[in-house]
């Protein structure tokens, strides 16, 4: 895993990543200073005699032959990652941070380094200065790893660098299924060592689908593998047949450990997998989509689809450890992160403010601290309940309305996309039934636009939606019951919701 530390000019990138490289002992690369170095001229030279086109063509040459190694730290410079190519060559690599400061300390570090900045020459360079960051705002505030550099010295933010480099052990007490849940970037890289370290050893076989499978780093090439077709389609008792030849296959024994490498359709069916070969095998999770991670890969649920309908057959069984990386969600695409965000917000409203807070003021999304955030809602609420006896049914917020919505539109709308509508429309009806305090549905909706997620349903038939919440197979005695917000960080659960009320809401979320 590459380190790439970006932002603008006067961050800190090159002092930051020099100091990193030596606390490390890694390789530190200054963009720039290897430019400088291929052409034997300097920036400025190079800008004035070649101009910036062919500066930024050589820059990309330099970025995408950095991309190739690993275990860098890699300063590049302030407007290199403006590039998309660019950005995206380094990003699958390794981690990103952007190194950020207000604009009068930016231009203080900047003249007192005796480095010119043609993009800084004139009269005023404060306005200059400024004029370049609010163009490149869009682009810096679109890193999910943020480090505000103000007031601090180069060591202080090296530790932070490190803090943020760290994994996080998260434990899991309910009793029955203690295990630990890992998180940290570059996990997967460091899989077998993080198994070795906790005493998972044994035969293995890694359980992935299609597409994670060319993913996947060369230290875990050497493991046997069962590759799935990926997608919800495939998460079958047939597949899971499937596993159980590979398991066979491979020598699995009952000392061997099974590991799910995938997004939640995976881990449900290596678990489930893992929990019946015989009568019970280790398994390990390392969930690589952000709803896998907040969710899925929580709470010790495993099972399959039968045709007649989702996880109608499935077991409770914890894995031995949960691994999460959030450096794999640089492949995944953008509609499946903010579908996994619906979850992120909905953890958010049921118990922590804060996280719901950093949302609302912009935040990008799927960093370290957010999936923490997110992923410590859920195992508090698993603890608390671990068999579903009562308080597990706030985690079933937005999905009363959500599942009709997702099965109403016949599984066209991404499960997250539908819990977004369904957010929406249960905030609706618990602000008409005076449990949400004012104004809390309108603020869950912004949320949920800011994220990209959608909020209503436009043509589909309300009728439908209300049919398919009643075959949901978690209403209870024949009736339905509803997880509603009171504020945001508090839920009740277990609540009717009058059929009048229900269908006006479902109505209004559908009307064009
Ligand atoms: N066990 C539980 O408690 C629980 C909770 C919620 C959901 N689930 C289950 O989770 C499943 C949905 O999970 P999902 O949303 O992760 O879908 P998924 O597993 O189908 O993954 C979505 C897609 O992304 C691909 N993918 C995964 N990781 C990737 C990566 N890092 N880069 C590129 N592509 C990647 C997959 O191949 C797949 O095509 C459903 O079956 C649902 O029932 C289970
Ligand atoms: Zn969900």
């Amino acid at each position: 895993m590459n380190i790439i530390l970006y932002g603008p000019p006067g961050s800190g990138k090159s002092s930051v990543g020099q100091a990193l490289a030596e606390r490390l002992g890694r390789e530190f690369v200054d963009v720039d200073a290897r430019i400088e170095a291929e052409t034997g001229l300097t920036i400025p030279d190079l800008f004035a005699q070649r101009g910036e086109a062919e500066f930024r063509r050589i820059e990309s040459a330099v970025c995408a032959a950095l991309a190739a190694r690993s275990r860098l730290i890699i300063a590049p410079g302030g407007g290199a990652l403006l590039e998309a190519a660019n950005r995206a060559a380094l990003e699958r690599t390794g981690l990103l941070i952007c190194l950020r400061a207000d604009a009068a300390t930016l231009l203080d570090r900047l003249q007192a380094s005796a480095v010119p900045r043609p993009l800084l020459a004139g009269p005023d360079p404060l306005a200059r200065l400024n004029a370049l960051l609010n163009a490149r705002r869009p682009v810096y505030d679109s890193f999910v790893e943020q480090i505000d550099t103000t007031s601090q010295s180069i060591p202080q933010v090296v530790e932070r660098v490190l803090a943020l480099l760290e994994p996080r052990t998260l434990p899991v007490n309910a009793p029955g299924f203690q295990h630990e849940i890992a998180l940290g970037y570059g996990l997967l890289e460091a899989l077998l060592p993080t198994l070795e370290a906790r005493g998972l050893s044994g035969p293995k076989v890694i359980v992935t689908d299609e597409n994670l499978a060319p993913r996947l780093p060369t230290a875990l090439r050497h493991l046997p593998w069962a590759v799935l077709p990926a997608g919800e389609a495939y998460k079958t008792l047939d597949s899971i047949q499937a596993l159980f030849q590979a398991f066979l296959k491979h020598g699995l024994d009952r000392k061997g450990l099974v590991i799910a490498v995938g997004g939640g359709v995976i881990g449900d069916m290596a678990g489930f997998a893992a929990a019946t070969y015989m009568r019970g095998v280790r398994w390990v999770n390392v969930p690589t989509t952000l709803l896998a991670m907040v969710d899925a890969s929580l709470g010790g649920k495993t099972g399959v689809d039968l045709p007649q309908g989702k996880n109608l057959v499935g077991a409770f069984y914890p894995p031995a450890l949960v691994a999460s990386d959030p450096l794999v969600l640089k492949t995944l695409p953008a509609r499946e992160i903010i579908s996994g965000m619906a979850e992120v917000v909905k953890h958010g409203v049921i118990a922590d403010p804060a996280l719901f807070e950093v949302l609302e003021a912009g935040a990008a999304f799927g960093g370290l601290e957010q999936i923490r955030r997110a992923i410590d809602v859920k195992v508090r609420v698993v603890e608390a309940d671990p068999l579903e006896k009562g308080q597990r049914a706030t985690l079933n917020l937005g999905h009363t309305v959500g599942h009709g919505v997702e099965a109403a539109s016949g599984y066209q709308l991404r499960h997250g996309e539908s819990i977004a509508i369904g957010l929406a429309a249960e905030a609706q009806i618990a602000e008409q039934m005076g449990l949400a305090e004012r104004g809390l549905a309108e603020r869950i909706a912004r949320v949920l636009e800011r994220v990209g997620l959608p909020t209503r349903c436009p043509g589909l038939d309300p009728a439908a939606i209300r049919a398919a919440m009643s075959s949901d197979k978690k209403k209870a005695g024949g009736k339905l019951k509803f997880a509603l917000p009171k504020r945001v960080g508090e839920v009740s659960w277990g609540i009717e919701v009058d059929e009048p009320l229900l269908m006006a809401t479902l109505k209004a979320i559908t009307a064009d």
